[in-house]
């Protein structure tokens, strides 16, 4: 089978198409024929060789395909089921009491990922993808789809009339804003481009702000809230933006710390987080029951990704340039 695989010491000149030998599942296995993978900014860092992973790692941590073999003792899948990966296989419910953050067994980090044409698992690597979609649209939710959920739902417990502010346009944030609109909550949204704010628009966001034009965005959301500020902040730029996240969330409001855009490190404004009594939320994805709760309202719903480009998976290298970019609205997605 063919697969994609990054060599040592990594950079996007050391992804490669190679053969690998087909596995048979064992009792508690399935063997999966993996359609489908969206890329996500750790898939990123891992190809850079900036997460350090083992030579000939196969990349990509989202995968969705259709079940092709079950071991004897498996009895959640069937074959010709539609399936999506977890992000944690190790992780199935409650809140995370281990370091799952090392990713040791997170596909295409710890262990190799699902840019191969069919991977053997452990039944806990999968849950079935929701009725109807495409397999691009069902591997969005391993890793972008979930963190929003998690951090809206599971963690933030939203509630219809809520206010949420998300950072820019990629994957997590038009995840974060579509679950949003489906709780009820009114979204805030910001983005460099205003061509992609009008995007935002007509999927139902409510307040618009160009963080380049406007930067300090803080102030335009607190006119926006009446002085209040926001319920939950989907925070995806880390320490260039965390501190306006927390100028512009409400006292007591919770602050879902996802993402690393803007770097690892920074100056935060600890006493105003403590001042406005603020929740703030470290987060990595969640668990395989998260995923199954939010499949089960995915299933209720009329949402559908926003899926900006798909790219054929041997051409992984153009699809992580085009990421790098920054000119996607949503996801960007892999296929076969
Ligand atoms: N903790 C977790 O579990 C978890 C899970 C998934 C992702 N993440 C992290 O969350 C972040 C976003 O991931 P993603 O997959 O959604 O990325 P993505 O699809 O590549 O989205 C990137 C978008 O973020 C926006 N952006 C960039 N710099 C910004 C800034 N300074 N302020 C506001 N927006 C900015 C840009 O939107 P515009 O073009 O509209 O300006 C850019 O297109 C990444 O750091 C990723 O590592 C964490």
């Amino acid at each position: 089978m063919k697969a994609v695989v990054l060599k040592k010491p990594g950079g996007l000149d050391q992804i490669a198409l190679c053969e690998r030998d087909e596995t048979v599942p064992g009792p508690t296995e399935i063997k999966v024929a993996i359609k489908a993978s969206s890329l996500n900014y750790h898939d990123l860092l891992v190809a850079q060789g900036h997460m350090p992973t083992e030579t000939d790692r196969i990349l990509m941590s989202d995968g969705a395909g259709i079940v092709e073999q079950v071991g004897e003792e498996v009895t959640e899948f069937a074959v010709g089921d539609a399936v999506v990966s977890t992000f944690f296989p190790q992780w199935l419910n409650g809140p995370a009491t281990t370091p799952v953050g090392n990713f040791a067994q997170t596909p295409g980090d710890g262990v190799d990922g699902m840019a191969a044409e069919y991977v053997v698992r452990s039944t806990s690597a999968f849950t079935h993808a929701p009725k109807g979609w495409r397999h691009e649209e069902s591997a969005t939710i391993t890793t972008a789809g979930l963190t929003a959920w998690r951090a809206l739902v599971v963690d933030g417990k939203i509630k219809a009339g809520d206010t949420i502010l998300t950072l820019g346009t990629g994957g997590v944030s038009l995840a974060a804003l579509q679950i949003g609109k489906l709780m009820g909550a009114k979204v805030i949204i910001t983005s460099s481009s205003d061509d992609k704010l009008s995007k935002a628009k007509a999927l139902g966001a409510d307040v618009t702000i160009n963080y380049r034009t406007t930067p300090n965005w803080a102030e335009a959301v607190l006119a926006a809230t009446h002085g209040k500020g926001v319920d939950h902040v989907i925070e995806l730029g880390g320490p260039n933006t965390l501190n306006q996240s927390i100028e512009a969330v409400r006292v007591g409001g919770h602050i879902s710390l996802i993402g690393v855009l803007t770097g690892f490190q920074g100056d935060i404004a600890t006493a105003s987080i403590m001042a406005k009594q603020v929740r703030l939320q470290g987060l990595i994805v969640g668990s395989k029951q998260d995923q199954m709760e939010y499949i089960k309202a995915l299933n209720a719903s009329d949402i559908r990704p926003i899926i900006d480009k798909t790219f054929a998976f041997d051409a992984l290298a153009e699809a992580f340039d085009y990421q790098q970019s920054g000119s996607h609205f949503g996801k960007i997605c892999l296929t076969w």
